[in-house]
């Protein structure tokens, strides 16, 4: 009898098929929540589960006895409760690697978006405004040869740093829990403090995962230690940031800009008052959203999926104590 699977995220056509040859699969387009009734019946005979965002709690996990394996389509992972996930014997795996490049060239975009203002005189030609030569009440700000501070320095955050470095001669900071070599070879970065990187950058570009340590990072005190003329970019999750601390030091110009691809709620309330900043530049949680990079993040977990199923070691593997106490 083929292993049932639950995948509630829409995955390209060709990855479903794959899976199938192998799986009895219930297939959800798009959850994300645990409000659907039929889904939680659907996890009572599951083996593998498949998708993304989706919180994977204690709560769910009652209704899956069976399972073996749960698969997020996504590098982050603060969606799952790791330790309850462990403890249940449970195989837990992302998608690293394949997205980074994909998302430091978003990252890069929004850096240049937000000190440009590249969105809104897009919306400013289109609105008929470009009536003569735009004077200084437009004008943006540099980013060549300026101090990038990257809190994070893991894959993406190198990526990130190598574009700014490489492309365009910025001196590199960075802030995180270990020293990276390759950063400090070949893009010149220099490990540093928290206050240091938030004092010196011209742009701060949270990089870091969401932890109970990192949540709210980026408070009053921290927005306190910026430049005015400093840009701070989020690329990371939203919880990292306190957005009401983040409102009042753009309104209080303790800061010029925010660049922002993540939101402490998503998606973000319409009546939010930070959408209502100028400084402002909203994306929609899409640094990994291009055809070709969310086709290989969809194939990479459904590899570690199938591989999960037959007691193999998935490619992306988190919990590697789990499989090696099998
Ligand atoms: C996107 O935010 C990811 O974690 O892959």
């Amino acid at each position: 009898m083929k292993p049932k699977v639950v995948i509630y995220k829409k995955i390209p056509e060709s990855v479903l098929l794959y899976i199938k040859k192998t799986c009895d699969v219930s297939y959800y387009e798009n959850l994300s929540d645990h409000s659907n009734p039929e889904f939680l019946t659907d996890l009572k005979d599951a083996k593998g589960l498949l998708g993304t965002t989706l919180k994977i709690n204690k709560e769910l996990l009652e209704h899956a006895p069976l399972l073996k394996v749960v698969s997020n389509i996504s590098v982050g992972y603060n969606n799952f409760d790791m330790e309850e996930i462990s403890k249940r014997g449970i195989l837990a795996t992302n998608t690293p690697d394949v997205l980074t490049d994909t998302t430091a060239d978003l990252i890069f975009g929004l850096i240049l978006t937000t000190a440009r203002r590249i969105s809104e005189m897009d919306t400013y030609v289109k609105k008929g405004r470009w009536n003569k030569l735009i004077g200084e009440d437009y004008f943006g700000v540099d980013v060549h040869r300026k101090v990038l501070g990257i809190i994070g320095m893991g894959r993406i955050g190198t990526a990130i740093a190598k574009r700014a470095n490489l492309g365009f001669d910025m001196d590199i900071l960075y802030h995180n829990r270990s020293r990276n070599e390759t950063a400090e070879e070949l893009y010149q970065a220099k490990m540093c403090t928290l206050e240091e990187l938030l004092s010196k950058a011209d742009f701060v570009c949270l990089m870091i995962p969401l932890t109970s340590e990192t949540k709210h990072l980026m408070n009053k005190k921290e927005f306190d230690m910026m430049k005015p003329s400093s840009i701070l970019i989020n690329g990371s999750r939203g919880e990292t940031v306190n957005e009401a601390a983040l409102y009042d030091a753009l309104k209080q110009n303790k800061i010029l800009g925010a660049g922002l691809d993540v939101y402490e709620k998503e998606p973000i309330n319409p009546d939010d008052p930070l959408l209502n900043l100028k400084n402002v530049v909203t994306l929609p949680h899409m640094g990994s959203a291009t055809i070709e990079t969310r086709t290989k993040m969809a194939w990479l977990a459904a590899e570690n999926l199938l591989k999960g199923l037959v007691n193999e070691k998935p490619p992306s593997l988190i919990n590697e104590e789990v499989f090696k106490s099998f």
